[in-house]
């Protein structure tokens, strides 16, 4: 089994937008610029958004800290969205999910002007996708992309199974590695025979939000898994069951243990390639965050992306 190091191909990815970023400060005198708009005080989102935050610092990028109280009104959002995207020197802008609930997430991704929605989620930057067009694509979707082609894992001809259809990853997901010939097959709660779905797959990739859902009786020997779960557990023995000592260590040490949507330990005797949890996934999702700003930027300025 060879680990699928996100962390270390983030670093290359953000690497190479730092150098772009420079260069088109020298020639331009211009940075881009991401405004991250925050509603509320969820500590999760608090903290994807910091992340979020000092990756822009590291490679160049401005950026623009919003943050609005939960009761905000959708009107009051709606016009926040409105000056960001009349604001010339703001080129990307990302708003945390989820939002409080009196507030309509449709109605508020949709109103972000496309050429600065960094996240990919409005329907035009999805409806491009789907049409097989370039566009802003979801950042943890193109990110696993990006890592399969970094690690020579082709694509084409191989049976695709996502476990997970939102409109974050699954969906988008699907529709990326079907532009890369693959085979896909989406699952989700209501599938019939998923475990025998999953087994027959050549590539997996688990986005469900359970902890360690996927065990070995879910996966073909040699099979290449990707795990987009970010969960936190703080049961001590399931944490050993799942990753051992450090499990134990972690809960004792902070109270909780993030583990993925995937059984590490089991499934890493079987898989042939597999992310691991933290360090697989995420850091892409955030590298390619960066990626787009500067792609939205170009796109704005009419400056030819390759
Ligand atoms: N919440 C969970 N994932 C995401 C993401 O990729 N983008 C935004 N804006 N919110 C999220």
């Amino acid at each position: 089994m060879e680990k699928l190091d996100g962390k270390k191909i983030s670093e290359k990815f953000l690497f190479e937008v730092k150098k772009e970023v420079e260069y088109l400060k020298n020639r331009l005198n211009k940075s881009p610029v991401l405004a991250t708009v925050l509603v509320g005080d969820n500590p999760a989102s608090k903290v994807y958004v910091s992340r979020k935050i000092k990756t822009c610092q590291k490679v160049g990028i401005g950026s623009m800290d919003i943050k609005l109280p939960s009761s905000i009104r959708e009107g009051d959002l709606l016009n926040e969205i409105d000056r960001l995207n009349k604001n010339d020197d703001v080129n990307g802008i990302l708003v945390q999910l989820p939002l409080p609930p009196h507030i309509d997430v449709e109605k508020v991704i949709s109103f972000i002007s496309p050429i600065k929605d960094v996240d990919g989620f409005h329907p035009v930057n999805l409806g491009n996708l789907l049409r097989g067009n370039d566009s802003l694509y979801p950042c943890t979707p193109f990110g696993i992309i990006k890592l399969l082609k970094e690690y020579d894992i082709q694509v084409e001809g191989k049976n695709c199974v996502i476990i997970g259809r939102s409109v974050i990853v699954g969906k988008p997901l699907a529709l990326l590695l079907l532009k890369e010939n693959g085979t896909v097959t989406i699952c989700h709660s209501k599938s019939k025979n998923l475990k025998e779905i999953s087994k027959s797959a050549d590539i997996l990739i688990a986005a469900i939000g359970k902890p360690g859902f996927v065990t070995p009786d879910y996966v073909k020997k040699g099979a290449v898994v990707i795990d987009v779960g970010i969960n936190s557990i703080s049961d001590k023995n399931y944490a050993f069951r799942i990753k051992g000592e450090v499990g134990l260590k972690s809960i004792e040490k902070k109270g909780y243990l993030l583990v993925g949507d995937v059984e590490y330990k089991t499934v890493s005797n079987i898989a042939s390639y597999i992310t691991p949890v933290p360090g697989g996934v995420g850091p892409l999702t955030i590298s390619i965050l960066m990626e787009n700003t500067l792609k939205a930027f170009k796109l704005q300025r009419g400056i030819k992306n390759d």
